[in-house]
């Protein structure tokens, strides 16, 4: 008998880590400290070693560490960010909120990251920024793009909500440019129980404005040099995201053979289908596995009929999204993340996936496909 397959499993997760989950959560909770605390200062920390960056500061979310990271290194109004289409809204949702504009660059066919060999086009006198995004923990053409950066004189800020632990030529992507963003969401590949973000910045003084502007601008208690926001990270998330720090190059390990395994059972029905995969120089980490296959919305729903969850990641690309209509984009502006969008379908990656769940799910996906 077949069984339903979540899109994603954070129960089993738990349970294989329960105790030690539980001791550091309960030892929170006994504590009396819940913000900005001793666990975040830890956390902050390992993530730093983790990655090889000078330095990371906790906040309340990607969304928060990406605006956070483009306020302390001066992005705001005019600025022009050279950015990707092919995201979840927040990263051009930030540029927006600081008054300065996502230029958008189509991106690759094979891994829907943003195409390096076209941003230079877009630069103008107005540019001061590339904003990457390493899409599904796929890390981008960092190479290409630093060299871009260097020569124009830009910022890099990298958008690695999806990406903790991926490589760039055996280098952790977030450190690359002047800043990288992380998500700790929940179904994250380093997700917390709740809302939680990192900024890991190269720079010391920037790591200290980030610091006073994530508690509203004020480094010691009380005085403010200038106004800055709520974004906190909290003890019990930072205690969650140290034990899960300790196990995430094993899962990112094992994502990367279910990938494969995938790529395997798939391999008769290409090219009726296409798995995106990573580009030259990527180590990816598989945050989601994403398929492209004809008629999508019709095999989502007969693969939902059989129980197999999947997601579509995303419907729009942004520049066709409402409520960025103001910024002048039209339908055909960037075909391949408008064709990859239409045909995109994300399913079941997670540590605890196994080799019979893959099998049914790929079994499903033929089963739908030979249906069309
Ligand atoms: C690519 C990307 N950027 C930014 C974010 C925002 O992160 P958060 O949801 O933690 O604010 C996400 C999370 O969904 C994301 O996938």
């Amino acid at each position: 008998m077949n069984r339903s397959i979540p899109i994603i499993d954070l129960r089993a997760q738990y349970r294989a880590m329960k105790n030690q989950m539980d001791e550091s959560v309960l030892r929170v909770l006994a504590s009396g400290q819940y913000i900005l605390g001793p666990e975040v200062a830890a956390f902050e920390k390992e993530l730093a070693f983790y990655l090889k960056s000078p330095q990371v500061v906790g906040v309340n979310s990607g969304t928060d560490a990406l605006y956070l990271a483009m306020r302390t290194l001066g992005i705001g109004s005019g600025d022009e960010v050279i950015t990707t289409p092919a995201t979840f809204i927040a990263t051009s949702q930030t540029i927006l909120a600081l008054g300065a504009r996502p230029v958008f660059v189509d991106v690759n066919e094979g891994d829907s990251n943003i195409n390096a060999d076209l941003i230079e086009a877009k630069i103008t006198a107005k540019t001061r920024m590339i904003l990457p995004v390493h899409l599904f923990g796929f890390s981008c053409d960092m190479g290409k793009i630093m060299e871009i950066a260097r020569e124009r004189k830009l910022l890099v800020l990298e958008d690695c909500a999806q990406s903790v632990g991926a490589y760039w030529n055996s280098v952790r992507t977030g450190t690359f440019g002047d800043a990288g963003a992380f998500s700790f969401y929940p179904t994250k590949n380093l997700g917390a129980y709740g809302d939680g973000g990192a900024v890991a910045i190269r720079d010391a003084k920037a790591g200290d404005h980030i610091r006073a502007l994530r508690t509203h601008g004020s480094l010691f208690r009380g005085y403010y040099d200038e106004l800055g926001i709520n974004s906190r990270l909290d003890e019990i998330q930072a205690t969650i995201l140290r034990v899960k720090l300790l196990y995430v190059d094993r899962w990112n390990t094992l994502r990367r053979k279910l990938a494969s395994n995938y790529s395997e059972l798939l391999a008769d029905i290409l090219p009726d289908i296409q798995c995106l995969r990573p580009a030259d120089h990527s180590t990816p980490v598989y945050s989601l596995f994403c398929i492209l296959v004809p008629n999508r919305d019709s095999v989502q729903e007969t693969l939902a009929k059989k129980g197999i969850d999947t997601m579509v990641h995303y419907p729009q690309p942004l520049h066709l999204v409402n409520a960025l209509k103001h910024l002048g984009y039209r339908e055909g502006d960037f075909p391949i993340a408008e064709r990859i969008s239409q045909s995109i379908l994300a399913i079941p990656i997670y540590p605890e996936l196994t080799f019979q769940d893959q099998e049914q799910i790929v079994e499903e996906i033929k089963n739908a496909i030979n249906t069309l």
